[in-house]
């Protein structure tokens, strides 16, 4: 919409998270708030959107900072919502057309709302549009006070009289203005209330009083327009989103055994006939394929798993792709860039790190693989642990296809196993195995009879 400019307010100090982090960027289901609400006003392709920041202001700015074109206004101090909005005149003072103004702290809002409110503020032609809603519980929010036509002011819930506190109808805080003239008329907003705040809902009864258009859209679910002030709501919301996401993925095809506690993050993919088992939580940029059994306790950040893979229980994965038909698990620890090849095994007690781990290899017991290449059909046994690091830098183990690693075995890096080769149990490999060859360390066994008798004698 080319006359439509977006201002997401987000300076305000959040008092009731009592927290140290800015309120807008606590997480819902994975993602920080804001990051909701930007999401859904850039589905309307604004000419133009800007946040007004404040309250820490530099945590807000690194949060936002991969986002282009994306306008960072600061308000200090933050004296209020209207304050809040006048901080924006340098950057929208000669701008015409539609402001939409949301607030940071609402972030399940959907794009069609936003698009609904947008039009039937161009369709009526008003100075300004308020969304409201009718909440069972409407403690907190701004009340909206209506006489014969249609709203007359906001009264916010400190201010209101018992009458007007049993309003249900709320101020949702979003809003769509007429840009011309309206920073002239934010200006003359008053602090005269219980906060000593410039509210910005006051714009109502100064709008009506001038003659000017005021109407509102009421959304049919007030759940949409809540806002997130508390814990308490932060972890309401959450499960909102937790539950159109579960809702979505069954929808698709998937198996959830317990959607109450299968914690899926708002970008996560996963394909049809995959069963999660309770517990699961799959969170960042993943994609699951089809077919896959997660089992409980799993948890996959911003990894690609492809179809058919098992991942048995409590298993760790961050930043890792798998291959088809691969399993993993239980208790594996997958992380940095590591890979698991088509068909191959990683079973209990494995960590990999930046390691791929070729084609039907298998890794099936306690091992730590870090740094290294690992071919197709290679077994590592038991107990094998690359040595990538001297102290100071990382080294490279290179294991070719076929190879054999045998139990308790310390590849020292830079080193190479080459194809087909086996590597004797509990060998140190320190210097490159050719291929076909057999590496082994240890010494010869020697047994000394009769030894054990022996000591016990001495000790009684
Ligand atoms: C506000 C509305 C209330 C409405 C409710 C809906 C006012 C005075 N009240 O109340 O009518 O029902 O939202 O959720 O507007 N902010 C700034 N600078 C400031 C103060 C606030 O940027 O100086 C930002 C906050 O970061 C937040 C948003 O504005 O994102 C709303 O502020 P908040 O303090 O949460 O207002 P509410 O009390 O919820
Ligand atoms: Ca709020």
């Amino acid at each position: 919409m080319p006359d439509l400019h977006v201002v997401v307010l987000a300076a305000g100090k959040g008092t009731r998270m009592k927290s140290a982090l800015p309120k807008v960027l606590h997480r819902v289901a994975g993602t920080p708030m804001i990051d909701y609400v930007l999401d859904a006003a850039a589905r309307l392709s604004p000419r133009s959107t800007a946040v007004v920041v404040g309250h820490q202001a530099g945590a807000l700015k690194a949060a936002l900072a991969w986002r282009q074109d994306l306008t960072i206004v600061v308000q200090e101090p933050q004296l209020g919502t209207a304050h809040a909005l006048l901080a924006t005149e340098p950057v929208l003072g000669d701008a015409g057309g539609t402001l939409l103004l949301l607030s940071g702290d609402v972030p399940l809002l959907t794009p069609a709302t936003l698009d609904a409110l947008v039009r039937k503020h161009g369709d009526t032609g008003a100075a300004l549009t308020v969304v409201t809603a009718v909440a069972a519980r409407p403690d907190g929010y701004g009340r909206i006070v209506r006489t014969g036509e249609g709203i007359a002011r906001i009264v916010e819930q400190k201010d209101a009289s018992p009458a007007e506190a049993a309003i249900t109808e709320v101020n949702a805080g979003i809003y769509a203005f007429a840009l011309a003239g309206l920073f002239d008329a934010v200006r003359s907003i008053a602090a005269r209330n219980a906060q000593g705040e410039y509210y910005l809902p006051d714009l109502v009864a100064l709008y009506r009083r001038r003659g000017l258009g005021v109407e509102t859209m009421t959304v049919s679910d007030p759940d949409e327009v809540r806002g997130i002030n508390s814990r308490g709501e932060l972890a309401a919301a959450a499960r909102a989103v937790r539950e159109s996401k579960n809702a979505d993925l069954m929808a698709g095809g998937v198996t959830l055994d317990d959607p109450a506690t299968t914690y899926v993050g708002r970008d996560v993919q996963v394909g049809a006939d995959t069963v999660i088992r309770p517990g699961v939580s799959l969170e960042g940029r993943t994609t699951i394929g089809e077919g896959c059994e997660i089992h409980s306790g799993v948890r996959i950040v911003d990894s690609r798993i492809g179809d058919r893979v098992t991942i048995h229980n409590h298993s760790v994965l961050t930043g890792v792709t798998v291959g088809e038909d691969a399993s993993v698990g239980p208790f594996a620890h997958l992380r940095g860039e590591a890979s698991v090849g088509r068909r191959a095994k990683v079973g209990n007690f494995v960590e990999m790190k930046k390691t791929a781990l070729g084609e039907g290899s298998k890794a099936m017991h306690l091992a730590y693989l870090g740094d290294a290449e690992i071919g197709a059909n290679v077994n590592i046994g038991a107990g094998t642990i690359t040595c990538n690091y001297d102290g100071e830098r990382k080294h490279v183990t290179k294991i070719e296809d076929g190879a054999f690693i045998g139990s308790d075995t310390q590849l020292v890096a830079p080193i190479v196993v080459g194809e087909g080769a086996y590597v004797g149990t509990g060998t140190t490999v320190r210097e490159n195995v050719p291929p076909g060859a057999l590496a082994v360390s240890a010494g010869k066994q020697r047994n000394i009879e009769g030894w054990v008798d022996r000591r016990k004698r001495r000790r009684s």
